[in-house]
């Protein structure tokens, strides 16, 4: 089919099934400023390498204009063949300057230009999903600082374990998100790296030159190798294990807000906007943007574990399979755009019942502390741990909380304790006692949240 960018050696027609099945126009459209930007930096180089006349390239630099005015009007027209954004593009720009169009893929293949388009665009994308992940963190870390006075169980095992603060927990899950910001911009070095000037596996045989091609479009470095630059999707494997890292991460504190929200637990209440009703059950309200965002790890995941199947014992180098690359890069971003924008909506709206968080306290979480009483009187930690223990079994067999029990009942355990032992079954000394860097007394909060204000002065 001789109307086809590759036709030359075809006298067959395209299958309409295939031509289906091989086109990525569909999804890989997303790409066309970038594929434009590539395309008029490209023509800077032709031109110095003298493959194209200034003329050639003010007239391809006009149609590429006109085309990308097309498509942020939304009246570009793909017609039937346009393979995909590449070819599309290409096309366009022949009916629309003839034939000095012919000259813009000179020593260029779509195999470097597809894999420059998804690192332009990708760069693009990090730095839009950092602001995201930079505001959820803000507005956790600001949350944070508002409720510090707050305490309510901290659990392991989802087994009562000690009394924390409400903010030591926040900032337990903006911790590692800052940790996931740093991933992105660390694996945005190894983005921004130019691909352009491979051709399709062996370099160019043209005076193209590449450090031109890297200045005009903004890249850090020019790829070393051009079989590697051409067929490597590791930056997009890259992207997809962050996403599904980074949605992991919330989906644990996802979870964590769903048993706190439920009528038994009744520490947080979601605001409406973040809810949704039943269709049967007039009383209920669903956390259902906690349920999906907790679920969106799972999807992204999938991505990445099925891209990576693909890339699998690949052949060198390029292999149509690679196209594969493209919706799933779309989707993680798509996900995690929402998830973060979403989950900044839930923290900045949420409601917590304090009194319940702390009515919720009990003293056998308190156990640990008393042990510690005992370590402060010289008993060593081991023993302690051991008298604690048979005091809660004393407790629990009387029926009683563990800090009624009389000092009678603890004189039988250790002549260690004294009636100073009352000043163990106040939850806010308790955790004023965990004050070293770290922990969750409120100087120790507090320094957290410093530090975090910090850190996001630095992004
Ligand atoms: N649409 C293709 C892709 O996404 C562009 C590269 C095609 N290269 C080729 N040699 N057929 O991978």
């Amino acid at each position: 089919e001789g109307s086809k960018l590759w036709g030359g050696r075809f006298v067959g027609d395209t299958d309409p099934i295939m031509e289906k099945f091989n086109a990525s126009i569909a999804y890989d459209q997303r790409m066309w400023d970038a594929d434009i930007r590539g395309s008029k930096a490209y023509v800077k180089a032709l031109e110095k390498a003298m493959l194209v006349t200034t003329e050639e390239k003010t007239q391809i630099e006009h149609g590429l204009d006109q085309i990308s005015e097309e498509w942020s009007k939304g009246v570009f027209v793909i017609k039937p063949g346009d393979e995909d954004i590449h070819t599309a593009n290409e096309r366009r720009l022949k009916e629309l300057i003839g034939a000095p169009a012919g000259k813009l893929h000179t020593g260029r293949s779509r195999n470097d230009q597809v894999v420059t388009d998804m690192r332009l665009w990708l760069r693009d994308a990090i730095s839009t999903l950092t602001d995201n992940a930079l505001q959820l963190i803000s507005t956790m870390v600001e949350r944070a600082a508002a409720e510090v006075e707050v305490l309510f169980p901290g659990y392991t095992h989802m087994q009562r374990a000690q009394p924390i603060r409400w903010s030591h927990w926040i900032l337990s899950h903006a911790v590692a998100l800052s940790r996931d910001v740093d991933r992105l911009l660390e694996m945005k070095r190894r983005v921004n790296v130019l691909p352009l000037g491979s051709g399709a596996i062996a370099g160019t045989p043209f005076d193209i030159d590449r450090e031109l091609l890297r200045k005009e479009l903004n890249f850090d470095d020019i790829s070393l190798n051009s079989m590697d630059a051409t067929a490597q999707r590791d930056f997009v494997v890259e992207f997809l294990f962050w996403a599904s890292l980074c949605l992991t991460h919330l989906s644990k504190m996802a979870e964590d807000l769903l048993l706190y929200s439920t009528k038994e637990f009744s520490f947080v209440t979601l605001s409406d906007a973040y809810s949704t009703g039943s269709s049967l059950m007039p009383q209920k309200k669903n956390a259902d943007s906690l349920e999906l965002i907790r679920s969106k790890a799972g999807r992204v995941f999938g991505s990445c574990a099925g891209f990576m199947m693909t890339l699998k014992g690949l052949p060198s180098t390029y292999n149509k399979d690679l196209q594969e690359d493209k919706e799933a890069m779309f989707d993680c971003y798509d996900t995690v755009h929402a998830v973060l924008q979403v989950t900044t909506g839930v923290m900045s709206t949420l409601k917590i019942n304090q009194t319940v968080m702390e009515a919720a306290l009990s003293p056998d979480m308190l156990a640990t502390d008393l042990a510690y009483y005992l370590v402060r009187k010289g008993m060593p930690f081991r023993e302690a741990h051991g008298v604690s223990g048979k005091a809660v079994f004393a407790a629990e067999s009387k029926n009683i909380p563990l800090n009624q029990l009389t000092s009678e009942d603890l004189g039988a355990l250790s002549p260690l304790f004294g009636s100073d032992v009352s000043s163990v079954w106040d939850y806010r000394s308790s955790v004023e006692q965990y004050s070293a860097p770290g922990g969750t007394a409120k100087n120790s909060v507090t320094a957290q949240v410093e530090h975090l204000r910090n850190w996001l002065k630095r992004e």
